[in-house]
């Protein structure tokens, strides 16, 4: 994907200087970074960094120490979970853990609980058409699909929840390169359709290839930000990366 020159006029979510902490233990230090209307963002940065913390304080799932964040015009800076989820966040969590005693479809309509009407199938069949692979086996356990195939309907399940704007904690994990591939794929797609996509990864090379624009996380502050193109240049991330985590190098075995 070429890198836009600009990024979308339009602010769909505002992170502002955000502190947060675990007990008394700062881990994210006035932290602050944007997803516009329509783009797809990657935050970037190594184990420990704070990318899970940021992620979950933006959905109100730990609380911020001092900072706002607002979303589509409306302050969501002391806004619960579920508040955040009725404005139009919705966060696939790391991990992509799914009710391994449910089947499939039944997994799926757990997402739509706090944003659609019960019994509007509407939104089912929208989700079975992008993913095919949960159509196929709409009835089966959870626990009886592969590991990639729970990764996605942890993905299918956020989507159905007809977000403005999906947080993806790192889908990659542990998975083989084609199943990434194929989630990334869906992101954009769904991108393209006007959904904003926040992605978490530390594959940095296909992150870069499928986000517009992207953060670089160090120690709880953004140490760089830029076009994907323009991030994924010169040797900064390389020098972040380097020796930093298994996973980077992916391009030799993809
Ligand atoms: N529940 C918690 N209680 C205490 N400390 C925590 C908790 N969760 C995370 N931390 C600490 O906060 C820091 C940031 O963790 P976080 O999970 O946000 O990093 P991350 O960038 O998502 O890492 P990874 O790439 O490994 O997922 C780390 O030092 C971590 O040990
Ligand atoms: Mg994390």
């Amino acid at each position: 994907m070429t890198a836009q020159r600009q990024r979308p006029p339009e602010v769909l979510l505002q992170v502002s200087d955000l502190h947060v902490a675990y007990g008394k233990a700062e881990v994210v230090h006035g932290l602050s970074m944007q997803v516009r209307a329509g783009e797809f963002v990657v935050v970037l940065g190594r184990n420990g960094a704070g990318k899970s913390t940021v992620m979950h304080a933006i959905s109100g799932l730990v609380p911020k120490r001092s900072g706002t964040v607002t979303f589509a015009g409306q302050d969501l800076s002391a806004a619960s979970p579920r508040e955040t989820v009725l404005a139009g966040i919705v966060q696939v969590l790391e991990g992509h853990r799914v009710f391994q005693t449910l089947s499939v479809e039944d997994n799926l309509l757990i997402g739509t609980y706090a944003r659609a009407p019960r019994g509007d199938r509407s939104k089912l069949d929208r989700v079975y058409a992008l993913f095919p692979e949960l159509a196929e086996r709409r009835q089966q356990m959870a626990s009886r699909l592969s590991g990639g195939q729970q990764q996605i309907l942890a993905v299918a399940q956020g989507v159905i929840g007809d977000p403005k704007l999906l947080i993806l904690d790192e889908p990659s994990g542990g998975l083989a390169p084609i199943v990434i591939d194929r989630i990334l794929d869906v992101a954009s797609q769904l991108c393209a359709s006007g959904l904003a996509i926040l992605l978490v990864e530390q594959l940095v090379e296909k992150a870069l290839r499928h986000a517009h624009y992207g953060y670089l996380v160090e120690t709880g502050r953004i140490a760089a930000e830029d076009f994907s193109g323009a991030l994924g240049e010169g040797d900064l991330l390389q020098r972040v990366f380097l020796g930093g985590h298994a996973h980077h190098g992916e391009e030799a075995t993809a």
